[in-house]
């Protein structure tokens, strides 16, 4: 019998999906004797299950006519009022007409990607900048720039450059795709002062700002800056939120908050994904918004997380050669590493490290320029305090033995 050559039926646009290189090594990580710093999920031990479990019973037994049905392709009312309270009290004012409901903020660069992007037009990102992001925008035929950063966020001159050289061809940017908060994957927060001269270059280059910010709430030193959708007068600011990290994934419930044009076409789009988000998943994020819980909870994890941030950068100090740097964030789940440049590439590195059942994730995934070759990304958000420990350890033996190779090789030279 003949076999259906697939490859023959796909649509040209979908020589453009390429899967994320984390997805690839994955099931390699998920083995129980694998210490994994490779994941950015929340730590599972912290979904207030019970929490969860009564209200759902109350949801469906007292309110399962509306949390069963379909609903509207825009969101629940009542959830878009929470949200768009919210948005006033953290200083980014959004009527809830503004905003709409999406499966998670994945969703929401995804519709964004469908309505803003044609093939070939060029979109900024962090150098380096979160694969879900840039797989969306390349998805649709859009070309990822990275823009390198320092410890204050996205460098503005590296952006005027890029614009004007793009420009100059004829291919002017037209977005400029942050997560300024803890960023995946470098853990940086984008400075006050950055975020205003970003914004600045936004209005005189007329470029629209997508602000994704899935971990701003879980800061861990100090709260964080005025969000760009605070500073934004010019309605140039997309925003997506997330109830993935401050409550559970699965629900899959984000909103996106932008201007009435938009959210119109944003919901057109969403018709035809999705007809609606989980209602289900709306009424619980509703409910334990507006009961106070998430705020509570929020609380609780910003001091969980902390405690393992701290484990992580102290095991780092202590077990990892001097000439190893890395990220001190403060918040969110990633600390990004750099190996020196005499190092092998980060590729190697993992490979001899899952040898010793440790995982990380390699750097050039990230980048949109060809870089990442010697950095990584650490997730401290899902091993136990032990765990970070241990696993942290096992990598600093590894790296000092790299360095006593190579100090042996230069010696014979
Ligand atoms: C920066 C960033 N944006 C968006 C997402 C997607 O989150 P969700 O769709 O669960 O809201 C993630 C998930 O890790 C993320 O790190």
């Amino acid at each position: 019998m003949m076999s259906v050559e697939w490859n023959s039926f796909f649509a040209k646009r979908t020589k453009n999906i390429t899967g994320s290189q984390i997805r690839h090594f994955f099931a390699l990580t998920e083995q129980p004797e694998v210490i994994s710093f490779a994941g950015g999920f929340p730590g599972n031990d912290y979904f207030p299950k019970e929490d969860i479990a009564n209200s759902l019973v109350h949801l469906v037994r007292e309110e399962g006519r509306q949390a069963l049905q379909y609903s509207p392709t825009e969101g629940t009312c009542d959830l878009r009022m929470v949200l768009s309270e919210k948005m006033y009290r953290e200083g980014k004012p959004c009527e809830a007409e503004n905003l709409i409901i999406t499966d998670g903020s994945q969703q929401g660069i995804d519709l964004l990607g469908r309505i803003l992007i044609n093939p070939g037009d060029p979109v900024l990102v962090e150098e380096p900048a979160y694969i879900g992001g840039m797989s969306v925008f390349k998805s649709y035929g859009g070309i990822t720039l990275g823009i390198d950063m320092d410890s204050e966020g996205p460098i503005p001159a590296r952006m005027e450059q890029t614009i004007i050289r793009w420009t100059e061809n004829n291919k002017k940017p037209k977005i400029f795709y942050t997560v300024p908060n803890f960023q995946n994957p470098t853990g940086i927060t984008t400075s006050l002062k950055r975020r205003y001269e970003i914004l600045a270059l936004a209005s005189r280059y007329n470029l629209v700002i997508i602000e994704d910010d899935p971990y701003g709430e879980l800061f861990y030193d100090e709260d964080i800056p005025l969000s760009y959708k605070a500073l934004d007068r010019e309605d140039r600011v997309i925003f997506l939120g997330s109830y993935s990290k401050v409550l559970i994934p699965g629900i899959r419930i984000g909103w996106l908050a932008g201007p009435g044009q938009l959210i119109e076409k944003v919901t057109m789009a969403k018709q035809t994904a999705d007809l609606c988000s989980s209602s289900l998943g709306q009424q619980l994020a509703c409910k334990l918004s507006s009961e106070g819980f998430v705020d509570k909870h929020v609380n609780r994890l910003r001091k969980l997380y902390r405690q393992k941030r701290d484990v992580m950068i102290d095991s780092m100090e202590k077990y990892f050669p001097p000439d190893i740097n890395y990220s001190r964030p403060g918040g969110g789940f990633f600390i990004w590493v750099n190996f020196p440049a005499y190092y092998p590439s980060s590729k190697e590195l993992l490979d001899l490290s899952l040898k010793q059942n440790v995982a990380f994730v390699h750097g050039e995934g990230f980048s949109s320029n060809g870089g990442g070759w010697h950095s990584a990304r650490f997730s401290f958000s899902q091993p136990s305090i032990e765990d970070i420990i241990i696993g942290i350890r096992r990598l600093g033996n590894i790296f000092y033995e790299v360095e006593a190779s190579y100090s042996v090789k230069i010696a014979g030279h």
